[in-house]
This record gives C-alpha cells, structure tokens and sequence, in this order.
C-alpha cells in the first residue's frame, strides 16, 4: 500500500485520540500527517506539539487549509457534532476522501444531503462507528447474512455508563439539544452510546440476509441530570423485515459496565460486547471468539486506505449505511416528545473526585430485567416511566424537534 497523505480537522476532546491513531500509523510508514486545522488549540497542546513535530503544518481555517494542500489524500473530521454536515459537504465537494466522526449528522435531512454529496461527488465517507471494523461484529454479520442463526427476531442491546457532571461541563454542546442554533440532540444514544444502537441496528437489518431499513420507532427519553437532553432512555424498533430491536441505555449507573447485544433467531442467538467477543449458539453448538477492542479506530483508519487504493474494498461503516442510525435517532425524539425529568426521590447526588454525580439505582437494579422481558420502563413498569405512542417512519425525511422538548 503506499504512503497516504493525510490531514485532521479537529484536535480537541476525541481528536486526541485521532492524532495517537494517525501518528502510530505515521511512525509505522502507513501514512503521512501533512496538515491539520483548529481554531482553537490552546486547549490542546500536547496534540499540537505532536501533530507540528512530524511536520504537520497548522490552519486555522480548514478549507485554506485543503486549498493549500491539494494533494492529500483523505480528511479525518474529529469536529462538534453540528459541525460534520458542513465541514463533510465541502471537504467532499473540495475532492477529498473522508473520515467523520460518529453521529454523522443529526437530523435525517442532514445525513440525506450529505449521501447526496458522498454520490455526487464519488468520494469515499466513512463514518467512524469504530465497533463496526471489530473481527467479532464482522463475524456476527457474516453469520447472520449466511443465516447460522435463521431468521432473526429479536436484538437486544444494552448499556449502562456512569457520567459525572464534569462530563456535561466539558464543552458547550454536552447534554444540549440545540446549541448555536443546531440541533445538537447529544444524549445517550445519540453520542456516548450510539456505537450501541448503530450495531443492534446493523444486526438486525440483515435479520434475514438482506439489509433492512427501520419502519416504526417507540422510545422514552428521561433525564436525572440538569441538561436537555436524555441520560436515560429505551428504544424499540420494528425493522422492515419484522425483526425488532429493544435498547435500553443509561449514563446514571453506578459504573461503567461492557455494553452488550443479545440476537435471537428462529435457529440460535448470539452475543456480542465492547470489547470485541461473540459467542454463538446454534445448531452446531457454542462457538467464541474474543479479538480484544484496542485496534478498532486503527481498523477504520487502514479499512479507508484500503477502499481508497481498491474502489471494490467496502467501508466498515459506508455513511449511507448510517441511515439506520439517524432515522431511529430521529423517531426516538418523535415518539418520545418530551423528555422527562426524574424526580429527586429515585436519584441518588454525590460527590466523586472533583464533581459530582448522580445515579439512579432503581433503573440500575431492573435494567437487565425490562431488557430481558422487552419491556420498554412504562411497561415494566419504573413509577417514574411515562408511556409514548410508536412513531412511523414510512417517508421520514425532515427533523423538527417536538414542541414538548423546547422547555424542558
Ligand atoms: N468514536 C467515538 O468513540 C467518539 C468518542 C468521543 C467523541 N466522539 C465524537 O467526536 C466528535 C468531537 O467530539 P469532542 O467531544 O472532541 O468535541 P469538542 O467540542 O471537544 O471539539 C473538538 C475540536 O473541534 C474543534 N473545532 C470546532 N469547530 C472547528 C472547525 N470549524 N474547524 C476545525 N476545528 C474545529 C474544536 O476547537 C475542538 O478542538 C463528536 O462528533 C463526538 O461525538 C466520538
């Protein structure tokens, strides 16, 4: 493979880890840091010192940057959520390869005109849900499409984090819905878990070896912490070829458990988790495999080289195959309209380090049960839980967030 030259925009927060992958790669001969664009670096030094050592020249504007170096190869964009449609649109349009961070867009409007852009201008977008490139969820793919475990029924995926309030004091859009004027929607799914919801979503719509769009979407959005968005959730959708995904999702738990999806087909189930194992059981018995999570982004970054050398080489994780995501992303706002507070009675506020946080042991004693019987937290039922009317997605194609939402 030859030596790619590439460029990153964005090398705060998550860009920090960007610029370890980039410059492993870099040390390795894989590729060559040319450039790098952010307005702000102050924040970052240690990334800035790294990324100018190896001869990366800075910008503080992106496209004077790409102006200026046309021949780099492919853009990685580490940016704030509301930024990627933009930025994504021009790099794209400017003729550059692409790496975005995960969500893509935020609005189902959004990610359309950016697949519209990605066809238009013929250039590669991968999307960088980095537990897609993981051998042990490529592996359940495989055996789904080849139909090891029939057809599938039912995806259950769950995840409980544990988020202190510095983690909503760390940038201006954190727990927002709107910032700027920008949909936002930052809450469980949409960011810290949305790797979460992006695989049982990918799982399930090759349920019966053909991809799968989302038909209808019920959810409930709740909150323990002061933001606007969720930092609770649960999700149920009924994919077009009749499987069903159940998500249940919180950032008040007490720690940081592995998140995790069970499929249930007509002929075995399987589970998969974060840290890149799978165990089958079907009719030739129980098969493991465990790889280990520590090459996934690396994986994205070597995936794209290769598409970008052999057109043929499909993405891990193609931005067009992101419309899963941000439909159901959408729908769970639709469905949900409103986002309710839990009252303090269920939360428990204390001190941890330098912040605070707040848990809510209830839904952290029950979680695994409402997921175990598909129950979304009305029906199992939490006292706290509000029910919600399912939400269809036939001809979805515009985001407006529910008046309900707004004020809260
Ligand atoms: N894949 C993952 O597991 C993972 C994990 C964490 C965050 N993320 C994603 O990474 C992205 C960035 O999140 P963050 O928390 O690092 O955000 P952030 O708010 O810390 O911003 C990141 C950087 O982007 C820079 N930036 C903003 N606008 C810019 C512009 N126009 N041009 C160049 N640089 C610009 C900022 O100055 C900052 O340094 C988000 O999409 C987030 O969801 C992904």
């Amino acid at each position: 493979m030859r030596v790619y030259r590439a460029a990153l925009i964005g090398i705060g927060g998550f860009g920090a880890q960007h610029v370890n992958i980039l410059k492993q790669l870099a040390d390795e001969g894989s590729l060559r840091i040319v450039a790098f664009a952010d307005p702000n670096v102050g924040a970052s030094q240690r990334s800035f010192e790294t990324l100018t050592a190896i001869g990366a020249v800075h910008y503080t504007d992106y496209a004077e940057m790409l102006t200026l170096h046309p021949d780099i190869d492919f853009v990685a964009i580490v940016t704030p959520i509301a930024t990627h449609k933009p930025i994504c649109i021009q790099v794209m349009r400017m003729g550059f390869h692409v790496l975005v961070e995960k969500p893509p867009a935020v609005t189902i409007n959004d990610l359309d005109e950016m697949i519209a852009a990605q066809r238009k201008t013929g250039r590669l977008c991968q999307v960088n849900f980095q537990n897609t490139s993981g051998q042990a969820f490529q592996t359940l793919l495989e055996r789904l499409r080849s139909g090891s475990l029939g057809k599938v029924e039912h995806v259950v995926g769950v995840g409980m984090w544990k988020r202190l309030r510095s983690y909503y004091d760390r940038t201006r859009w954190a727990g927002k819905l709107v910032s700027d004027g920008q949909y936002v929607l930052d809450g469980t799914f949409n960011n810290p878990l949305a790797h979460l919801l992006n695989n049982c979503l990918l799982a399930a719509g090759v349920g019966d070896g053909h991809e799968s769009l989302p038909e209808s979407v019920q959810a409930e959005l709740y909150h323990v912490n002061d933001i606007e968005g969720d930092d609770a959730s649960c999700i149920r959708t009924v994919m077009a070829n009749g499987a069903r995904v159940h998500f249940y999702a919180m950032l008040c738990h007490e720690a940081n458990e592995l998140p995790c999806i069970t499929v249930y087909g007509t002929q075995g189930e399987a589970h998969w988790n974060y840290r890149n194992e799978l165990t089958i059981r079907a009719r030739n018995g129980e098969e493991k495999w465990a790889y280990g999570s520590s090459d996934l982004m690396r994986s994205m970054y070597l995936n794209l080289m290769e598409a970008i050398e052999s057109m043929d080489k499909p993405l891990f994780s193609p931005i067009e195959a992101c419309r899963s995501f941000v439909l159901v992303s959408n729908g769970a706002y639709e469905s949900a309209r409103a986002i309710h507070a839990i009252p303090g009675e269920f939360i428990n506020e204390r001190e941890e380090g330098s912040s605070t946080v707040r848990l809510l042991p209830d839904l952290s004693a029950n979680m695994k049960f409402a997921a175990a019987n598909r129950q979304l937290y009305s029906e199992y039922p939490f006292p706290w839980a509000v029910s919600t009317e399912p939400f269809s997605l036939e001809g979805y194609r515009r985001f407006e967030l529910p008046a309900g939402m707004a004020s809260n």
